[in-house]
């Protein structure tokens, strides 16, 4: 238990840049993030009142229970709080709360006020806590928490025992714990989780020696991240797993019959963590371990600290799909150092670290791959702008009444933008003001004023000339792209690109050329052909390449959707396999849009894969596709 300590008031209203250090009762010194106070920084999807009373600790004691689907124990947290605070405010989402005391065990009274159900943000938990600075919350997930997927024997590699993941961006997380589930509220945690043998629990911290043996058929594992984090990063996998170690620091966890796989795909790791650490500083979190989870994880990966969770979906054999590692490390600086202080600012996060993830890939494997990985993200751009205009949702910053276009924006948008002021400024200055943003904001929140600022202030510095030709709002509050975009380089695909344009007359590219292209170039090949073949066209490509057969996923994803809508039923079975073992939600959900686009043929097809496939999705997965196939 950590000891209890008060902040004096003007700490927690600190907006400065510095860390607060605060002496504990150790003598260790304890860093409290500053929370923001400007208006771009409140947070409309979380009930905390930080100004008043935040969370600084969360510290967990759950016993994982797989029969029942559900985990429960207690949440001790640590409190900030002005000194007339009498009551915090939680986040809480289905929570079963059994009872909740000070410190000293003394009962303190609680209300759950209304359910938001609409977009996950739940309901408010409000502790009348008085004097005290510590609670002690006892209480239970539901079964069907949001964050967390418990999954059968069947739905593993094994086959033999359960298994559970959670994911906890955005706001899922107040589904299995109690605390304040906001971006901009750093804390934090420890953890004690039992579970039965020979199950193994991993979390986003570092394991706490060897599990306990509890006798009674179930084991302890402790945790710990004592550098704070948004709760959203706080997550949990537990499985039959077992680990295997790629360098003296990073390592990577699956089911045993995977290991193999799983250490071969990701075997550059190191290589890119010292590519990173070269780029923007060093690796602050200590080690770099990876879980390899089951098919039914909703995205591709996730940053968990110290423990990235990665989609079996990216193993391609070849390393060809490994950019998604490069993309999850990239987040140990933005995104897990330096936060988007609300989700309307989630371009800090995923749109520095897409930029962060190319720079990687071509220190790792060289100019021309990152520059083919860059053009894709290009055409991610324009395909999203030909098809909705220059709609509000076009800009980088995403307010909360602003219909979101999709991933290319916040994601590829907002990497171009850090590539173009690159090539403004040169790679040299540039490079030395992203690591410098790093450090001054590390462990702390930032807004996309806040960018702006340091950018002005330490980029820029007075150049009026350079302020022009940057175009900065245009960038992060206008719609569209702005006129000065750094393009890339035109040949990246010419070979590609010339056998997509004779497509219509010469029929798909010959076996040999294609079986020589990587993947990079087999998915612009896919991506570029018309959208209207013929069966007996996309018959002749299917015999020639063999896409039906295909293993690498991205490709395979490609090929089924454009035969998909084209009506061709051959593929219908691969689909339907695909769709039953794969519940990666950028996969699932196109494919289900595809086939309900195709009317009479298409609809009955989704519906009725859909209702088999159901159960095996995670809610995130869900959530998207219950919209796509039942309308709602
Ligand atoms: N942090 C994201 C995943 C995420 C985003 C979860 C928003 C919940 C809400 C992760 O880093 C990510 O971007 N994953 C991508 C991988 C990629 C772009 C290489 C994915 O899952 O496809
Ligand atoms: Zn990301």
């Amino acid at each position: 238990m950590r000891p209890i300590f008060t902040l004096p008031l003007a700490a927690l209203l600190l907006t400065g840049t510095a860390c607060t250090t605060m002496p504990v009762a150790t003598g260790e010194p304890s860093m409290v993030a500053p929370i923001l106070t400007s208006a771009d920084a409140v947070d409309t999807l979380s009930y905390a009142q930080p100004q008043v009373a935040r969370v600084t600790h969360v510290a967990l004691d759950l016993a994982l229970d797989f029969a029942g689907k559900s985990l429960g124990g207690t949440a001790v947290l640590d409190i900030a709080a002005r000194d007339d605070a009498e009551a915090i405010v939680l986040d809480s989402n289905g929570l079963r709360i059994d009872s909740v005391t000070d410190g000293a065990g003394n009962a303190l009274d609680y209300e759950i006020g209304a359910m938001v159900a609409e977009g996950g943000k739940g309901a408010p938990l409000t502790i009348r806590m008085g004097d005290a600075r510590q609670v002690r919350i006892a209480y239970r997930a539901a079964e069907n928490a949001e964050a967390l997927q418990w999954l059968s024997p069947a739905q593993t590699a094994g086959g033999e025992h359960p298994y559970l993941f959670s994911q906890g961006q955005a706001i899922l997380n107040r589904t299995w714990i109690p605390t304040q589930d906001s971006p901009g509220i750093r804390q934090t945690w420890e953890a004690r989780i039992t579970a039965p043998k020979p199950l193994t629990v991993v979390m986003s911290g570092i394991a706490q020696g060897a599990p306990e043996d509890l006798g009674n058929g179930r084991r302890a594992f402790r945790f710990e991240m004592d550098k704070s984090v948004p709760p959203y990063l706080i997550a949990i996998a537990a499985g039959d797993i077992e680990f295997r170690a790629l360098s003296d620091r990073t390592g990577v966890w699956s089911e045993p019959s995977m290991l193999d796989a799983a250490a071969a795909e990701v075997a550059d790791t190191e290589r890119m963590v010292v590519a990173a650490e070269k780029l923007y500083g060093p690796y602050r979190w200590g080690r770099y371990d990876m879980i390899v989870l089951p098919p039914a994880f909703p995205y591709g990966g996730m940053e968990n600290p110290v423990m990235t969770f990665l989609t079996p979906t990216f193993i391609a054999g070849d390393k060809s799909l490994n950019g998604l590692v490069a993309h999850e490390l990239a987040h140990s600086w933005s995104g897990n150092l330096v936060t988007n202080a609300v989700w309307a600012d989630s371009w800090l996060n995923e749109g520095v670290t897409s930029y962060f993830e190319n720079r990687i890939l071509e220190e790792l494997y060289g100019k021309e791959r990152a520059e083919q990985e860059a053009a894709l993200a290009f055409a991610n751009i324009e395909d999203t702008l030909a098809e909705v205009g220059n709609a509000p949702g076009t800009a980088l910053y995403q307010p909360e009444n602003v219909d979101p276009v999709g991933s290319a924006i916040i994601y590829d948008k907002g990497a171009y933008f850090l590539r173009t002021m690159e090539s403004i400024v040169g790679r040299e200055r540039f490079d030395a003001w992203l690591e410098s943003w790093f450090d001054r904001h590390a462990f702390e929140p930032a807004t996309s004023a806040m960018m702006l600022a340091d950018i002005r202030a330490n980029l820029v510095r007075g150049d009026a000339a350079l302020e022009k030709r940057l175009m900065l709002d245009e960038w992060v509050y206008g719609p569209g792209l702005p006129g000065n975009v750094a393009r890339p380089a035109a040949g990246a695909f010419a070979e590609v690109d010339a056998a997509v344009a004779a497509y219509p007359a010469s029929g798909p590219v010959a076996s040999a050329r294609w079986a020589s292209w990587n993947s990079a170039e087999r998915q612009r090949y896919l991506r570029g052909l018309p959208q209207e073949i013929d069966a007996a066209g996309l018959a002749a490509m299917d015999r020639s390449l063999g896409l039906t057969q295909g293993t690498n996923n991205e490709e395979l994803f490609l090929w089924l959707n454009l035969a998909l809508a084209n009506r061709y039923d051959a593929v219908v079975p691969r689909t339907e396999t695909f769709l039953a073992n794969v519940g990666r939600r950028k996969f699932v959900a196109p494919l289900f849009a595809t086939l309900m686009g195709e009317g009479e043929w298409g609809r009955p097809i989704a519906r009725r894969i859909y209702a088999r496939t159901r159960p095996s999705y995670h809610a995130v997965t869900t959530g998207t596709v219950d919209r796509i196939v039942n309308g709602s």
